[in-house]
């Protein structure tokens, strides 16, 4: 009979930083005065990095909805306190209670649809659409908000564009999103502008388009360099409290992201000059000859 010892460990590599998760069983041999041992080295990199996002959305998310919760909760209890006696107070506590709740809300309902569209639950469309159409009845949505803070909304649509092959709802989302930042974060009179036009990016062949080019540019505050890659993460934005007073989520644009992918698309964003962002979202379109 031989006799087991098994012990467990896990060690961190530097400077690669690949994590291994060792399994170390000695025996004892056949052979008197002999031991042998069986180490078994997993790597199990890929797995901490995924349980360490998993930890810092649970965190992140928490955080998000404990902030609307605390600011209810405290002016609840300013009411009860003797707030609710005086009629002007109380009821400007209470539109604040009633902001927050939306907020919750959002903060939920944009939650729930990104983990749909992770999830697979939701299935794009994948059928030929005319972009303009989707322009203009998303800027026939957003207008009134743009107006308010008056705004110009320009748009410039290329004549004769492909058909994109896309989800008109998913897509009006996108641009929808898109826009409702641009006018968000562009102080009062600013300008924004919708633009649409074919893109030939195979290098071999330069003359065919293949692809399809939308844009929605502000002349806003702009988005600093290092923080223009992060801005598609969740909860992530340039200035919290900014983004809060805006009635923001900080999910928008994590939305615009996997939209535009699982369409087959990209989506980045570039400075606009002088001031001001431009996003760029770019589609595959309908080829003549592949079918749908
Ligand atoms: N057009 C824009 N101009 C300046 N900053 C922007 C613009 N669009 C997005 N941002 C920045 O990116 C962050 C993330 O955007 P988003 O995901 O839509 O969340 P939010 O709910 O804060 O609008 C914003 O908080 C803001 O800091
Ligand atoms: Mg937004």
């Amino acid at each position: 009979m031989t006799k087991r010892f098994n012990e467990e460990d896990e060690i961190l590599l530097q400077p690669s930083g690949r994590c291994l998760h060792i399994e170390a069983s000695v025996t004892a041999c056949d052979r008197e005065n002999e031991a042998c041992a069986v180490l078994v080295f997993h790597d199990i990199t890929e797995l901490r990095r995924l349980e360490n996002i998993r930890k810092d959305f649970v965190a992140n998310v928490s955080h998000e909805l404990r902030t609307p919760l605390t600011s209810i909760k405290g002016y609840i209890e300013a009411l009860l306190d003797g707030a609710k006696d005086d009629p002007g107070t109380s009821t400007k506590f209470l539109e604040i209670i009633l902001k927050q709740s939306d907020r919750l809300n959002l903060i939920l309902e944009d939650l729930l649809q990104l983990s749909k569209i992770e999830s697979g639950q939701i299935l794009f469309k994948r059928e030929p659409l005319q972009i303009q159409r989707v322009i203009e009845r998303t800027l026939a949505m957003i207008k009134p908000l743009a107006d308010k803070k008056g705004h110009r909304l320009l748009s410039f649509i290329a004549r004769d564009l492909p058909a994109v092959l896309g989800d008109e709802d998913r897509l009006m989302q996108v641009l929808s999103n898109l826009l409702d930042n641009a006018v968000k974060y562009t102080p009062g009179n600013g300008t924004i502008t919708v633009a649409a036009h074919p893109v030939a990016d195979d290098l071999e062949r330069p003359t065919i388009v293949t692809a399809l080019e939308l844009s929605v540019t502000d002349t806003g505050l702009g988005i600093p360099e290092q923080d223009r890659p992060r801005v598609f993460e969740r909860f992530y934005r340039v200035d919290k409290a900014r983004s809060r007073e805006m009635g923001g989520t900080g999910l928008g644009l994590a939305i615009v992201k996997h939209i535009v992918e699982g369409l087959g698309g990209r989506v980045w964003v570039e400075a606009n000059a002088p001031t001001g962002s431009r996003f760029v979202v770019r589609l595959p379109i309908q080829h003549i000859n592949q079918p749908v």
